[in-house]
């Protein structure tokens, strides 16, 4: 099985997020858990952007031995200077590089000609040699940008020592079958790149970030990148555990393997939703708070008689509690009568009739039923019998 390196950004994109900004102390917590977790990579920071975020590198790098640890710089000396100062603690020191790639960036940001950002990237690339053994670099902007500008400008990068090659899709533009088709086009057209890492990096804004890392991974991807419960610029970055989870359900689809621990997916979820103060959506998948509970009669009565009709991944699988069948107006008898024996009430089929008639119309006005309306409505049955 190929294998398949797990870059979190958590700390640094993640932490781009609107309205989200991290301590320390909360970083060094997250950077734990990540570890344990089991990613190949940790993006702590973007040292050179605030004392805060350079104190923040340097602590984890000091602290986590089990994940690489590594830090963002734009290409220019002092950014690289200043994440070596960060990062020379780190087990196997790891620099980030980024630098915009697409005809829009370059002349309306970058203000430099196609010529001169090459020349910047290999600069940037060399000069970084010199105090790292692991340089990415990442070609911002990827998805919009000439592939065969492209495609160049990764081999002067290679050939000046890059270890790892990423191509963003920066805005969250791309489609699967483009962002996978540059994917292999790179492969196909860039001698050396079988000898470097080639990375995903996928934003969500038309939703697609999990659908365009896996056609990545399809077509030659030997890294992705993203972040726990999606969370990053705009509408975020893919999130790292519906990668994962993905990946182990459709093995067969994907023939790759990754170091996650599947099951601290949840703990590690609530942590980062904990810390960033960044609400999970009900229904996000993997670990929203719906993710595994069914209120349809017909769900019900199919996942008491086999949780496979309806439950593609279990809750113990991410290290969540029990799948929950949530009693509303649209349960049906098995699933109420379920409840009733697990509430300890043995009601004879007539008495259970009558309770399930009053239920349907407490749940009609109800918008959640809880476990003392069910002990009032069942034990008046059972009295009134
Ligand atoms: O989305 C992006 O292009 C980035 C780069 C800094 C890699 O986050
Ligand atoms: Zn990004």
């Amino acid at each position: 099985m190929r294998k398949i390196d797990i870059f979190d950004t958590t700390l640094r994109d993640g932490e781009q997020s609107a309205g989200i900004n991290l301590n320390t102390a909360e970083k060094i917590e997250i950077a734990r858990q990540l570890e344990r977790f089991g990613v190949t990579i940790i993006e702590s920071g973007f040292p050179a952007a605030s004392p805060g975020d350079f104190d923040a590198v340097q602590r984890i790098a000091g602290t986590v031995k089990n994940s690489i640890v590594t830090g963002l710089a734009r290409s220019v000396e002092s950014d690289i200077a200043t994440a070596w100062e960060a990062l020379k603690g780190s087990e196997q020191p790891h620099v980030h590089i980024f630098l915009a790639t697409s005809p829009i960036h370059m002349e309306h940001k970058l203000m430099k000609t196609p010529e001169q950002v090459v020349e910047t990237a290999v600069a940037s690339v060399k000069y970084a040699k010199q105090f790292f053994p692991l340089v990415q670099w990442s070609a911002e902007d990827a998805s919009r940008s000439e592939p065969e500008f492209l495609a160049r400008i990764i081999r002067e990068v290679i050939k000046a020592g890059a270890t790892t090659i990423n191509l963003p899709d920066t805005v969250g533009y791309a489609t699967p079958q483009e962002y996978g088709a540059l994917f292999r086009y790179i492969t196909e057209n860039v001698v050396g790149i079988e000898n470097v890492k080639l990375s995903a990096h996928c934003h969500n804004d038309l939703g697609m970030a999990t659908a365009n890392t896996l056609a990545a991974i399809e077509n030659g991807a030997t890294q992705i990148e993203g972040t726990i419960n999606g969370i990053g610029e705009r509408a975020g970055n893919v999130a790292l555990e519906e990668i994962a989870v993905a990946l182990h359900i459709r093995k067969q689809v994907y023939s790759v393997e990754t170091d996650i621990h599947l099951k601290e997916i949840k703990r590690t979820s609530q942590l980062v939703s904990q810390l960033t103060g960044s609400i999970i959506q009900p229904n996000k998948a993997v670990v929203g708070k719906n993710a595994f509970a069914h209120e349809s009669g017909i769900h019900q009565d199919g996942m008491l008689k086999n949780p496979l009709t309806y439950e593609i991944i279990t809750p113990e699988l991410i290290g969540d509690a029990k799948t929950e069948l949530v009693l509303g107006k649209h349960s049906g008898r098995h699933a109420f009568k379920d409840r009733a024996l697990k509430m300890g009430f043995e009601l004879s089929e007539e008495k259970l009739k009558k309770a399930f008639v009053e239920f349907k119309k407490l749940a009609d006005r109800k918008k959640v039923i809880v476990e003392e309306d069910l002990l009032v409505l069942l034990t008046d049955q059972q009295i009134n019998d």
